[in-house]
């Protein structure tokens, strides 16, 4: 299969199930526990039929929207995901080269694998750092500071993290950081020997945010694992509220889930959040975040800026999201598939085809702009009490 007959979401899956050893096409592919909340995220938006409006003159298509300060060509951003050097060898730099040629955001995870100071300093699209709050508070304060000076516009903390989802992919095939060719592994890596070959001859695996602060010499670790033993279980809204202050600009936090931590992320001046459950990687069981939405942008949508992600994988997916009233969503398995498929040119094929839905649908919804998409566009089919017949 080729690059060219990928068409979208399910077509970028199947060719880079081709392209990985299967423990790294799990660790992209898995989520937590029976994997419900990962299957209801994309489920969510077919409960959910769209009402266009027709003779509208619509001509012009206008995708752009401001988040946090941001001006994004279209509504639709590259959401910090770990590890990506393991799924391409071009890593965040493809990722952050594809994202910056449509205008978009990108941010690079504290699991990283490219310094955020490099993909800052090439690439000038908006960026955010996606940080996570480890137990050794010099690590994180090193972290925000080398952000800083990098000139990264949105501070991201992940807060749906302070410990490890049950990730039993993993388990089964032992992946593990930091990514070392174990002999067992080796096996899965002689069938993709094309991967192999691209992943020993090109820069070593690094974790360059936290070389310096985490000793990942004592073997390697599960995700899992890491998230247990690095991470800081007790991290409180004071500790967040410090971090804002220091920051001192825009500051997101990624996995609110409850109206009433979207209610205090606003009392302690955070710019945004991002309405996640992390692509069903944490908690299995947890609402989608299509479900989600309505309440939270009921309940803040006026006072902060609102994003989603979690199982988007069609322009449609998007329009009913901004309809619903977030103000930009995020993809992970929508542009990670690509980059295993193809590194750069997938995720810019990816970003490509997702822009030519989001304009058709826009142009098929008679709205020619995301201002213009609205609940009254929206119906549910199965409205439970908790969510209006007309949005
Ligand atoms: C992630 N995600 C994630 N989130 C985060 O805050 N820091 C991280 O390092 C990662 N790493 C990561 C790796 C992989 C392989 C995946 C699939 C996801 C979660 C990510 O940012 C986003 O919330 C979800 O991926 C959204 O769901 P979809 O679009 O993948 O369905
Ligand atoms: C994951 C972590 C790294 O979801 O966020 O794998």
């Amino acid at each position: 299969m080729r690059l060219s007959r990928c068409h979208n979401f399910h077509d970028f899956r199947t060719l880079a199930k081709k392209r990985l050893p299967g423990p790294i096409f799990n660790y992209i592919d898995g989520a937590a526990d029976d994997e419900g909340t990962y299957r209801r995220n994309s489920a969510a938006f077919d409960d959910c039929d769209l009402v266009p409006n027709v003779l509208t003159g619509v001509k012009d298509i206008d995708l752009s929207v401001e988040v946090m300060g941001q001006k994004l060509a279209l509504p639709i951003y590259c959401s910090p995901t770990a590890l990506q050097r393991l799924f391409h060898h071009d890593g965040e730099n493809a990722v952050a080269a594809a994202a910056a040629k449509f205008g978009t955001m990108f941010g690079v995870s504290s699991l990283g694998t490219t310094s955020l100071a490099e993909v800052r300093k090439k690439y000038d699209n908006p960026q955010c750092y996606q940080f996570y709050f480890h137990r050794d508070r010099g690590l994180n304060r090193a972290m925000m500071e080398s952000a800083k000076e990098a000139g990264v516009e949105v501070m991201m903390l992940t807060v749906d993290s302070i410990t490890g989802g049950n990730r039993e992919r993993d388990l089964r095939t032992g992946f593990s950081i930091p990514f070392r060719l174990t002999l067992g592994g080796m096996v899965e890596f002689a069938r993709k020997p094309m991967w192999g070959i691209n992943y020993v001859t090109h820069e070593k695996f690094a974790l360059p945010q936290l070389d310096d602060h985490v000793d990942m010499s004592g073997g390697a670790i599960s995700i899992g694992r890491y998230f247990t033993e690095m991470l800081d279980p007790s991290m409180t809204w004071d500790d967040v509220a410090e971090m804002v202050e220091f920051w001192g600009g825009q500051y997101c936090l990624k996995g609110i889930m409850s109206a009433a931590d979207a209610r205090r992320a606003v009392d302690i001046g955070c710019t945004g959040i991002v309405l996640s459950n992390h692509g069903g990687r944490q908690l299995d069981g947890s609402r989608s975040a299509f479900d989600q939405l309505g309440e939270i942008v009921d309940a803040v949508g006026g006072e902060i800026d609102v994003m989603m992600d979690g199982g988007v994988q069609r322009g449609t997916h998007v329009l009913k999201a901004l309809s619903m009233g977030a103000k930009a969503v995020g993809i992970g398995r929508g542009y990670l598939y690509p980059l295993a498929a193809a590194g750069q040119p997938g995720v810019e094929r990816a970003l490509g085809l997702m822009k030519a839905e989001l304009e058709r649908d826009m142009r098929l919804m008679g709205c020619r702009s995301v201002a213009e998409l609205s609940r009254e566009n929206l119906r549910f089919r199965n409205a439970t009490g908790d969510r209006p017949r007309s949005a």
